[in-house]
């Protein structure tokens, strides 16, 4: 059998839109290409004519959106000839940049928030052999130092105020537009430090000025609300929230983000922890998708403004799962309504935990 195509990642697929050179060695992973899962049951349940489609970012080589960020900071980071990274990070970045710069053979500094990170994040971060530098100190004390460091050592810093990062996360949004045809009418996304919702603008407006499609969509970005800067128009002090990957007062890409909102017609709003976490559980039990607690604030924001009408009946909708579910196994084990059953190891104990469980 010939070889079929093979998928060497979004560098490589979109190339022309990526300021990269035919030269440029590629630092990748295969990340992209991500599932567009359409739901089903969740629409049923609202009792909504809606297409809303999950894009499952957590299927991404560190299973967060992050890796298409961090190909396309770690190969620049690389072609520029420098020796190592750095960021701050709740987790995900962390984790990313942990392992594009292995593949690369360049170390990663990485700052964390002491005991405010996710178990399964941390473990990426520390498998892949990097510096995990733990601070007392939150995100944003983090983010000072980083900005700060990298004015006194070789370093280069890869969150997402390097603008390499936003052109890689931008093509989620052309993969979206590829798949559906069009743009959707609606976006729903987790908002944090605001890198992804100003990536997502930035890749729909660039098909629609070069005229692959002729309409962009609204931005929907919702915050925990213990941390939701963007809904009290400043800064936050002390960021609180379970879904630990948004807990951040100060985001970078403030500017941005309000460009994105008022030129898209889009809304901010704001979830508590409870909320945030009915959501996540509902689409684990409902459509068999498992995200992490950050992620699930954007099916959280769809069920509301479908439910108002805000988002009206006959959209298409697209909610971006930005991280997988194992990433945060402590959060999602305490939360589980039905522990394991402890039963014997006997044929008759089987089968009656079976008959009383069998959904109906
Ligand atoms: N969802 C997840 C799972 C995240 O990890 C993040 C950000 C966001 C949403 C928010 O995205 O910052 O672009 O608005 N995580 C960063 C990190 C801050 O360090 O991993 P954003």
């Amino acid at each position: 059998m010939p070889p079929t195509h093979r998928y060497t990642g979004l560098i490589d697929k979109y190339r022309d839109y990526l300021p990269i050179h035919d030269d440029t060695r590629i630092i990748s992973l295969g990340e992209g290409n991500t599932p567009l899962i359409r739901l089903n049951n969740i629409p049923k349940l609202l009792k909504k004519d809606i297409n809303v489609y999950v894009k499952y970012e957590g299927l991404n080589p560190t299973c967060s959106f992050k890796d298409r960020g961090m190909t396309m900071a770690i190969t620049k980071a690389v072609e520029e000839g420098s020796r190592a990274v750095i960021c701050a990070s709740t987790g995900n970045t962390s984790a990313s940049a942990a392992a594009y710069a292995s593949r690369a053979g360049i170390t990663a500094f990485v700052i964390i928030p002491d005991g405010k990170i996710a178990l399964g994040k941390l473990a990426q971060a520390m498998m892949h052999g990097c510096v995990v530098m733990q601070i007392e100190g939150n995100f944003d004390a983090g983010m000072s130092l980083v900005k700060e460091v990298a004015d006194h050592a070789p370093v280069t810093i890869v969150n997402s105020i390097n603008p390499y990062r936003l052109q890689g996360q931008k093509t989620a949004a052309f993969e979206i537009i590829e798949e559906l045809g069009k743009a959707p009418d609606y976006h729903c996304l987790p908002l944090g430090n605001a890198g992804n919702i100003s990536a997502y603008w930035m890749g729909y407006s660039e098909f629609n000025q070069i005229g692959v499609v002729n309409q962009r969509p609204k931005m929907c970005a919702y915050q925990a609300s213990g941390s939701a800067p963007f809904l009290r128009g400043h800064p936050v002090a002390n960021p609180e929230t379970i879904a630990t990957a948004i807990r951040i007062g100060n985001p970078q890409s403030w500017d941005k983000a309000w460009a994105a909102q008022k030129e898209s017609q889009g809304w901010f709003d704001e979830f508590s922890d409870d909320e945030i976490l009915r959501s996540q559980k509902l689409l684990a039990e409902k459509e068999g998708i498992f995200c992490e607690p950050a992620s699930a604030i954007s099916i959280a924001g769809m069920m509301r403004d479908v439910t108002s009408g805000k988002i009206p009946e006959g959209s298409t909708i697209v909610c971006t799962l930005t991280g997988h579910g194992l990433k945060d196994p402590d959060t999602a084990i305490k939360q589980s309504a039905k522990p394991p059953l402890k039963i014997k190891a006997e044929l008759n104990d089987v089968k009656a935990a079976i008959e009383r469980n069998l959904k109906m």
